[in-house]
């Protein structure tokens, strides 16, 4: 484990020798938010890269040879591996990394000597001061962070009237962490405490020598990278990031229809407190009665969404819905222990389940089975029922998602919960599809045992372009004892499982958003985004119907909250895939539904409550011209679909294609308002796979 900050004085663990490195980069610029979120980072030798868990950006080349960056093959959705998978990661912390990755920008190679210059001399003063007044180190060589023994009962409460927070392992033991904001007035106020409990006065903290032993000292350069040597001025800085933010099709451009993925409206009112230091600056472990505005909001939420859910308790921690599978998992197998049944696990999973259900349930130890569909993409009850007898001295449960991934609502899902009941098993209900329960049905009513929401779909936090998210999970009385429990602060049940997060109610400066989105609405306000979420699915399905056929309907013939568009015979008849037509998408301004999940050349739709009747109907006149220029295309492989996506530079180069720049760039009227040219065209993901490269790649480009 390795602190980020410390490397720009220690040697690098790759040049002793070590393996893997892996740590928090919440020191790199990123608030403590009362425990997250924060990006964690992993790296390894060269010979575990394609090993790695988590999503990898790595270069290739685009359609016209330009150079291009992409998510890598081998990491990208480990979990469409499903029981293979080597992570169950789908939401990460992308946001919070791109963070990161703009204080290093900013602050390059010598910014962040400066800063670890600053903390470690801090810390060595300290240290020398306490020394002076006779108090003993833990160590003697430390990077910012000291450990003094005193009496911890005495230091605090001659800290807690200076303002001061330090950490308490023991009773007599002290630790004192400090860092690039650290000033020398701050240091003389610490060791004055130390100085006042030994009735001394302290000689004032002069400047001492390194505290770092010189073989442990760094001589290798790093963030040797141009983009990390450019950009000193703020304004220059801002207009990089603008740069960037220019490239990418947000929600602040157009609805993106992402089924299961719920890209909703994320309220200015809502994002407000994640300016509020009173969220930001608050350290994971402070004491109790320093945090109770945090605690009152966590508890007021937990019980909402126990109430929204139908159950009787929820648990915070996990940091993704993936996050949130895992956990629910281990609550049943924690259940099926103290009911002295831990060699129960078995769990009956779907075929059209999310990849992180199989990929969850293999990271919580389990074996999975695997549960027919039938032809309309319903769980095939018939063999789950089987399948559950078969199994039933082993079972732990079955994960099921309602609405199912297929976008209908299955009319025998209390059957389904029966049958796992009768034989033994608990009902993880996945709850990535909320968006279609909330105010009119919930898992508690269906009878489920536990479920995982995801606060940063359903409940209004921004995706942040693959997380941070919160994947909180609600549970039924008798898992309650269960849930998730931590080393340093009470939370949980009594008969908690380890935590599943450092922090112990997750990410937690982001609670604001998902306790304001339901204050504000409120009962009747949720309901009717239920029920809106459902209409506007519903109308664009029969919308389109006539071009796009919705691959599955319920017995009433209509769709949950999202759709999966049929795509599957574009191949045959106009020798286009549905990735070319989610390539052209961005030519009229739009991001790409759900490709391809959970049916093979499909498009899955998901308009939300948030979107007007307007921007839906763009996107369906949209659709449906690009089925025109489809139908137009067949027998022409130099076609305006598949050359998508086009980008301004092509557009004023040579152009020999036998379609006009025009049909290229403003198939229709309205997209002159505001045309987003894409940056690249379409990427040669097989280069980029066969030449993974993520650092230093100018050479090979
Ligand atoms: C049905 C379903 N289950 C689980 C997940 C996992 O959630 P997360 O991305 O927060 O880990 C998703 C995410 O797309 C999903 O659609």
């Amino acid at each position: 484990m390795a602190d980020l900050l410390s490397l720009a004085l220690l040697k690098a663990p790759g040049e002793w020798g070590a393996d893997i490195a892996a740590g928090s980069t919440q020191r790199l610029g990123t608030p403590m938010g009362f425990g997250g979120p924060s990006a964690g980072y992993m790296a390894t030798r060269e010979a575990f890269k394609r090993n790695m868990p988590g999503r990898i950006i790595g270069v290739s080349v685009d359609r016209l040879g330009n150079k291009a960056l992409r998510m890598s093959l081998q990491m990208r959705e480990q979990h469409i591996k499903r029981e293979k998978a080597t992570s169950n990661i789908c939401t990460a912390s992308a946001l919070m990394a791109s963070m990161v990755g703009f204080y290093c920008v900013y602050n390059g190679p010598e910014g962040l000597k400066r800063a670890a210059t600053t903390a470690h001399e801090a810390a060595a003063a300290a240290a020398r001061a306490l020394e002076a007044l006779d108090y003993k180190l833990a160590a003697k060589a430390f990077f910012d962070t000291i450990e003094v023994e005193a009496e911890a009962a005495v230091i605090q409460s001659l800290a807690l009237e200076r303002g001061i927070n330090f950490f308490y392992p023991t009773e007599n033991s002290v630790r004192i962490a400090f860092d690039e904001v650290t000033t020398p007035e701050e240091v003389e106020t610490v060791v004055g405490i130390f100085a006042e409990a030994r009735g001394r006065k302290a000689k004032g903290a002069k400047e001492s020598a390194p505290r770092i032993p010189a073989q442990l000292l760094r001589t290798s350069a790093y963030l040797t990278e141009p983009v990390f040597n450019t950009y000193r001025c703020e304004s220059d800085l801002m207009r990089y990031i603008k740069r960037l933010e220019l490239r990418d099709i947000s929600l602040a451009n157009s609805m993106i229809s992402l089924g299961s993925c719920t890209m909703k409206l994320n309220a200015a009112a809502l994002m407000q407190p994640l300016s509020l230091a009173g969220f930001l600056d608050m350290h994971p472990f402070a004491p109790a009665d320093q945090a109770e505005g945090y605690m009152q909001l966590i508890a007021e939420l937990e019980k909402d969404l126990a109430a929204i859910t139908g159950f009787a308790a929820a648990s915070l921690q996990p940091n993704s819905g993936a996050a949130g599978e895992y956990t629910g998992l281990m609550v049943i197998r924690a259940y099926h222990q103290s009911r002295g049944q831990g060699y129960r696990n078995i769990v009956l999973i779907p075929a059209s389940a999310h990849g992180t259900n199989p990929a969850s349930a293999a990271m919580a130890g389990m074996k999975i089975v695997t549960v027919a569909c039938d032809d309309k993409g319903n769980i095939d009850v018939e063999d789950l029922k089987a399948k559950a007898r078969e199994h039933s001295s082993e079972l732990a449960g079955t994960m099921i998602t309602y609405p199912s991934t297929h976008g209908v609502f299955e009319s025998r899902i209390r059957e389904i919960v029966d049958a796992v009941h009768d034989a033994g098993g608990q009902v993880y209900m996945d709850g990535a599809n909320m968006n279609a329960q909330v105010g009119l049905t919930n898992p508690g009513y269906i009878g489920a045992d536990v479920c995982h929401l995801n606060l940063h779909k359903t409940f209004a936090m921004p995706h942040g372009g693959g997380g941070p998210g919160v994947g909180p999970i609600c549970v039924a009385e008798h898992l309650r004892p269960f849930l998730p429990s931590h080393a340093l602060a009470a939370t949980g049940g009594d008969e908690g499982i380890t935590a599943v997060a450092s922090a112990p109610w997750g990410s937690a400066s982001l609670l604001p958003i998902t306790y304001g989105y339901i204050k504000m609405l409120g009962e009747e306000g949720l309901r009717r985004s239920t029920e809106m979420a459902i209409v506007n699915a519903n109308y664009m399905s029969s919308a389109l119907k006539h071009e796009y056929r919705t691959y599955y309907s319920g017995e009433t013939g209509r769709v949950g909250h999202e759709m999966i568009l049929d795509l599957t015979h574009f191949k045959h008849d106009y020798d286009i895939d549905c990735g070319d037509i989610a390539h052209r998408l961005m030519d009229y301004g739009f991001h790409a539904p759900t490709l391809s999940f959970p049916v093979h050349e499909t498009l899955m739709v998901e308009p939300t409550e948030s979107e007007p009747k307007a921007e839906m109907d763009r996107f369906i006149e949209t659709l449906i011209r690009i089925k025109r220029e489809c139908e137009a295309a067949a027998g022409q492989p130099d076609n305006v679909v598949r050359n998508a996506p086009h980008t301004a530079a092509e557009l004023c180069g040579e152009w020999t294609h036998p379609y006009t720049r025009e049909e290229a760039a403003f198939p229709l009227d309205w997209i002159r308002q505001a045309k987003f040219f894409p940056y690249v065209t379409k990427i040669d993901n097989g280069y980029g796979d066969r030449n993974l490269c993520c650092r230093n790649c100018e050479e090979k480009f």
